[in-house]
Order: structure tokens, then sequence, then C-alpha cells
């Protein structure tokens, strides 16, 4: 494939340019990319470095994979450091490295099978609380279920009596993130939230190390793991304590989102809807899912996948040069921004006609096959890319079969539908939906 001549030329974005870039970033990027190509290079008048924005899946695979050493991560909200701490999502280098070895096993295809029972357990809850006629917020309801599902099979049956605690206390933190300025009486909370949660996790950590047993959750992976190409070191307490917080909060806002955007979605598209309706009802035949019918769940898989298409949870990726490299035809000077959007680059009609609509059958090995790799990185790639990949697809498919197979979710006539781009790709308004029994 031949890559088009990228546009160098440095737009400085006046005030009100920055203005409409913090209040509707997506189609701000969007605008950027269309206007000025594959790198759209500008700078902003209080950021002393130049940004770009990369829109070409070859030069995401650069970033991504083939340069990934000249690049470290990048925030735009720099308070996720506070609560990450020297957790996988933005430790960098060797200690990075490290974790992610020791992280590794715990998200091995066979562990995850051993999930799967974990997610349906949960989802028939919730199937079996769910009321017909009732309205619901289904973003709500998907966080619910997605944060449940990341804490039992993070701390197992230990989480019971702490999982309303550590949610409160989540959403708290959460909440905090959403503002760009904090008055100190809320940093106070901010701080004091973080202590409530620490202070169950590390207790946790404690009982399990006194305990000594394999309850075969990411817990008791976390605390076993040996480095065995390194000091053959375990982990500290602490380094748990900053994995496990990060394992628990990048698998839930994401995984829920895309849950919610999907039921949204399928209440769009009846043909959809009905045809994944039969899929359910033909593989599992009135059974509760196990991981073995995730192979089966094809249609419900590309669903799936073709919502994060359109709402892509993390919907931006950030890179700061830690020297200067060339991308394309362009020098990037060291401590430049490079920015790669995924819901930029997913609504891209070279690679996905007609691309704001909703087709899961985007997904066929055949359609899949005339694409470049890059086009899609709902989990980003390379080194950085995401550990939780095969547990969101596994939990994704279960979720959906199994509360479709009583009910079906309608969008509230007249409920406004907005993007909320912040840390995940929100819905600003929640999604309203009314839960009608499958008959
Ligand atoms: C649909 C759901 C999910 C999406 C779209 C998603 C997306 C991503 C993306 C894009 C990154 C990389 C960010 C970057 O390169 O800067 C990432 C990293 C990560 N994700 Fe996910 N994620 C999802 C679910 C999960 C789940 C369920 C877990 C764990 C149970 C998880 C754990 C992680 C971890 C630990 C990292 C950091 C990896 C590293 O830097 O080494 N994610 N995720």
């Amino acid at each position: 494939m031949s890559i088009p001549e990228p546009s160098t030329p440095k737009a400085t974005l006046p005030g009100a340019t920055l203005y409409a870039m913090r209040r509707d970033p997506l189609t701000f990027f969007t605008q950027l990319a269309r206007e000025q190509g594959d790198i759209a290079h500008f700078s902003l008048s209080d950021h002393e470095h130049d940004l770009y924005l990369l829109n070409h899946p070859d030069y995401i695979r650069e970033v991504l994979v083939t340069q990934d050493r000249n690049f470290t991560k990048w925030f735009a909200v720099d308070r996720i450091k506070d609560v990450l701490r020297e957790g996988l999502f933005v430790s960098e280098g060797d200690f990075h490295l490290r974790q992610r070895r020791l992280s590794q096993p715990a998200f091995h295809r066979d562990r995850i099978a051993s999930y799967a029972d974990q997610m349906t357990l949960l989802a028939v809850r919730l199937r079996e609380d769910w009321q017909g006629g009732a309205i619901v917020d289904v973003c709500r309801e998907m966080n619910w279920l997605a944060m449940m599902i990341v804490a039992s099979t993070l701390f197992g049956a230990d989480i019971e009596s702490d999982a309303e605690e550590i949610r409160a206390v989540v959403s708290d933190i959460l909440d905090q993130f959403e503002r760009s300025v904090l008055p100190q009486a809320d940093r106070d909370d901010f701080e004091h939230a973080m202590a409530r949660l620490d202070a169950v996790i590390y207790r946790m950590i404690k009982e399990r190390r006194a305990s000594n047993i394999d309850k075969g959750d990411l817990l008791s992976m976390l605390l076993l793991a040996e480095d065995a190409e390194g000091s053959r070191e375990k982990m500290t307490d602490r380094q748990v304590c900053d994995e496990a917080l990060t394992i628990f909060l990048a698998g839930h806002e994401t995984s829920a989102n895309a849950l919610a955007w999907s039921w949204y979605l399928l209440s769009q598209h009846p043909e959809v809807e009905a045809q994944f309706h039969t899929e359910v009802d033909r593989t599992l035949d009135g059974r509760t899912p196990r991981m073995n019918d995730v192979a089966n769940l094809v249609l419900t898989a590309r669903i799936f996948a073709e919502a994060i298409r359109l709402y892509p949870p993390l919907w931006a990726i950030g890179r700061r040069a830690v020297r200067e490299c060339r991308i394309g035809d362009c020098t990037i000077a060291a401590g430049s921004v490079v920015i790669l959007s995924q819901y930029v680059t997913h609504r891209d009609p070279r690679w996905f006609p007609n691309p704001e609509a909703f087709d899961p059958n985007r997904w066929t090995t055949e359609a899949r096959s005339g694409r470049p790799r890059f086009c899609y990185f709902p989990f980003s790639g390379g080194s950085r890319s995401c550990l939780g990949e095969g547990f969101a697809g596994m939990e994704g498919a279960l979720c959906l079969a199994t509360l479709a197979q009583k009910w079906r979710l309608k969008l509230v006539s007249g409920h406004p539908i907005a993007l909320q781009p912040q840390l995940t790709l929100r819905a600003r308004h929640g999604i309203k939906m009314r839960i009608e029994p499958r008959v």
C-alpha cells in the first residue's frame, strides 16, 4: 500500500481552537485528520512541545511496534499517575517489562478460561435481578457487572463482603478524575478515597499471604509470580497493590463502556438483533453459556468488535518521543507528543467504507484480511498492548449472550445520546433503556 505524502506544515492553534479541542476533541481530531492528512502537526498555546496526530495505520504501527523504544507513554490527565502509581499502565522501561512478565501468566488463555464461569455467574445474577418493563441506565448496569467481574476474578471469594465498599470508593476516585482542577477539599477527599482503597487491598494481600493458598485468581497469581528471567524475586505488597488496582481500573470502565454501547447499537439495528438472538438460542439452547461456547458465538463476537470500532473505550493514545526519530517523511523532535486516535482511525472511510454504519459483517475473516492491521487498534499494540484483550473479548461475548437469553433492551424514546470523551468514551447522559422480555 502506498503511503500518501505527509503534510507537515505546523498549525499553531489560537485560543479559540484550543477551546474547541478541549470542548469537543472527537470532532476536533476528526477534522484535523481530514484537513491535514496522515500526519497533522500542531502546537497548543499552553503546551511547550509540538504535537502530531498520526492517521495512517503504517505510522501507528511505527509508534506502537517498530519504534516503540523511541516513545514513552504520555497522559493528557497527569493525575492518572496518582492512582495507578507504579502499576503496569503507567510504569516504563525495565521495570514495566518485568512487571508485565510477572503479570502475564494471569492472563494466559488457560487461566482466563477459569474466569468464564465467574463472568456468567454474575451476568445471570444481573439477569435474574432485572424486571420486565423497568427502565435502567445501561451504562450503570454494565458498570456494576464489569466491576464485579474484575473484582471477583481478581480477588475471588474475598471480594463479596468488600465489593460495595470498593465500588463506592472507585466511583469516587473516577469522578474526581473527570474534573480538571481540584479544590483542596476535593483533593483531600481524593487522598482519603485512595487510602480507603489501599487499606482494603492491603488487608486482602495480608490475609492471602498468611493463608498461603493458591485460590487460582489474579491476586494469587500476582503474589506467587516469580521472575524466572530476572532475579527470581517476587513482587512486594506495594507492587501487588499497584498492579491489582491498575487491573481493576483498566479492566472495568473499558469493558463496561463496550457492553453499554453494544446494547445501544443492537437496539438501533433490529435485523442484527434478531440474528443475534437466533445465534444465542441455537448455540445455547437455554443453557448458561460456558467458555467452550464462546467460539460458536461468532456473530456475538463480531457485534462486540464492531461496537468498539465505533465507540472505542480508549479513544486516543498519547506517546512522547524520547529521542529524535522519523515517522514517514516527518522528523519528530525529542519531547514531541504523538497522538493516535482510535476514534478517528476507526472511522476512516479508506479502511471502513460507510464508516458510521454499524455492520458486524466487517469482521468476517475475508473482510478483515483486506485491511491493514493497525486501522483497528482498540487494544493498542506492541509492548504496551492491552493485557486484558482476551479477557475482555470473552467477557463481552458471555455477558451479551447471557443477558440476551432472557431480555432485549429498547432505547427509551427521546433519550439523548451524546458522546463524552473522558478517560474512556462514555455516554454523556447515560443510556436509558427499557428491559423487555424476549418471547
Ligand atoms: C473492551 C475492553 C478494553 C479495552 C478497549 C482496553 C484497551 C486498552 C488499551 C488501548 C491499552 C493500552 C493503552 C496505551 O497503549 O497507552 C490497555 C492497556 C491495559 N489494559 Fe486494557 N482494555 C480493555 C479491557 C481490559 C481488561 C478487561 C483488563 C484486565 C482485566 C485490562 C488490562 C489492561 C492493562 C493491565 C493494561 C496495561 C498494559 C501495559 O501497559 O503493559 N484491559 N487497554
